[in-house]
């Protein structure tokens, strides 16, 4: 697995899962873009990710994306 995806099963993200593909793919192409950067991930990185859940997963998105973050 991509390291963004360990994080998901490790945060326990997905509620009913619809949207969680878009969520990884838009956190790995946040992430990829603040390292070319060469700067950490910030708050307003995390709100910039407009991708719906209807679910409400958002803490946990925020949270797996600090999460695989650090391990790409
Ligand atoms: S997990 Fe159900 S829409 Fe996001």
């Amino acid at each position: 697995l991509h390291p963004m995806q360990e994080a998901w099963l490790d945060q326990d993200v997905a509620q009913c899962g619809y949207c969680q593909p878009g969520q990884i793919m838009a956190a790995v192409a946040l992430v990829r873009r603040v390292k070319e950067e060469g700067r950490p991930v910030t708050e307003a990185d995390l709100d910039g990710i407009r991708n719906i859940c209807r679910c409400g997963t958002y803490p946990r998105i925020r949270e797996a994306i600090r999460a695989g973050a650090e391990n790409m």
